[in-house]
């Protein structure tokens, strides 16, 4: 009882705090007045919810709690693109307003977009087969382009100008392959923008991004681990796996051969720097691919006879999404298991590879709000 107490107070006074908050943004621009009502009711929403609802107890305060840091780290994030200070930095002063403008467009998207979760697969798309059991496929968000790595590691890849482009072509021939001179280790590539990034591994892990417009390698980052091991027990091609939204680069990978779980690591795109490391508490054993959507991590396990695939663990960094809420969520049966999985955030699909099958999932989201869930 006590500590209820203690967590209400606490509680009270981050929303407190909040408030304090939101007054100052609030003068500081009018534009933003319905955004501000709407977190409004939805903060007193979850006081009421706290208040009369007692026994629902700690599941919610936990909850509440998540909400309430988000909130915060939204409300920090949009005042640094909303202050006049965000205008002058120096890589935005050549287009001044116009990309402050933009750029909070943007944010405000992603912050709509990232209040959702995975409910279920819509349907399936079987587009065609080419390559071997293993590799993966994945689809530039920015420029559509199909990118192809057939088997587990090799010193090229394919490109295609579309998904239909890549259907209606008669396969991994010459004409559409790209060399690298750093080779690539597992089918843990991602592509965002005309920017390429990929793992190889000799002693260290080491991720590599190539620009793909220029044909050039633009950086290289040693990511030093105590041993390295696959990140997926069932995929033990997949040495780590990458994955890039507009939040940034993603890491997944296992930080020894006795690390139970899989790491998460956020990368800057720009610069390859970590930025943060996390324990999923999403186990390596029976994982066989995993992807990220808006900072939330879905594993997908399965057996090592290969049965039905599903999406059994996930992890949210910025702890919205509890473990125990998350559908369990099966893919339907195919041919083998999947090699990888990659989700493309424009178009809320994954891109699988399935025994050398290419397999788009269209997913259906939901709300993940508290307040949603119990109108
Ligand atoms: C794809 O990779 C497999 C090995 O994983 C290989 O046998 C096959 O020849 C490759 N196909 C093409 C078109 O390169
Ligand atoms: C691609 O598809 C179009 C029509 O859908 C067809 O006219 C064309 O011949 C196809 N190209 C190849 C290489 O199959």
């Amino acid at each position: 009882q006590n500590y209820y107490q203690g967590l209400m107070d606490y509680l009270d006074n981050r929303l407190l705090a909040i408030e304090d908050r939101m007054q100052l943004w609030h003068h500081q621009s009018r534009r933003y007045h319905s955004e501000q009502q709407d977190f409004k009711k939805l903060t007193a929403e979850v006081m009421r919810v706290l208040e009369k609802d007692h026994s629902v107890l700690f599941e919610d305060v936990a909850g509440a709690a998540g909400r309430v840091e988000r909130a915060e780290r939204e409300m920090e994030y949009v005042e640094t693109w909303t202050s006049p200070r965000a205008c002058v930095r120096p890589e935005e002063r050549v287009l001044e307003g116009v990309l402050c403008k933009i750029d909070f467009f943007k944010l405000y998207i992603m912050l709509l977009y990232c209040v959702e979760i995975i409910s279920g697969i819509r349907s399936v798309k079987i587009l065609k087969r080419a390559g071997g059991a293993k590799g993966m496929w994945t689809r530039d968000p920015k420029s559509s382009k199909v990118y192809i790595f057939n088997g587990t590691s090799g010193d090229s890849l394919h490109q295609f100008k579309s998904v239909r482009d890549f259907s209606n072509s008669s396969g991994l021939d010459s004409s559409s392959a790209v060399r690298l001179n750093i080779e690539w280790t597992g089918p843990g590539s991602a592509v965002y923008n005309n920017h390429l990034f990929y793992v190889t591994h000799d002693e260290d892990v080491q991720v590599v991004k190539f620009d793909l417009t220029g044909g050039f390698v633009t950086d290289v980052a040693m990511f030093p681990l105590a041993s390295v091991s696959p990140v997926y027990s069932l995929s033990p091609g997949t040495v780590a796996d990458l994955s890039a939204d507009d939040e940034g680069l993603w890491l997944l990978f296992a930080s020894s051969e006795s690390e139970p779980n899989i790491n998460l690591a956020k990368l800057d795109r720009a610069s390859l720097d970590i930025e943060q490391i996390w324990d999923t508490r999403c186990p390596r054993e029976n994982a066989e691919a995993a992807f990220v959507v808006c900072g939330v991590v879905y594993v997908a396990y399965n057996t090592r006879l290969p049965s039905r695939s599903r999406i059994q663990c996930v992890f949210d960094v910025n702890g919205m999404v509890l473990n125990e809420e998350a559908p369990l969520i099966y893919f339907p049966r195919r041919y083998g298991a999947h090699a990888s999985l990659k989700y493309n955030p424009e178009e809320k699909q994954l891109y699988g590879w399935d025994d050398g099958y290419q397999i788009i999932y269209r997913l259906t989201m939901k709300r993940k709000l508290m307040v949603g869930k119990r109108a």
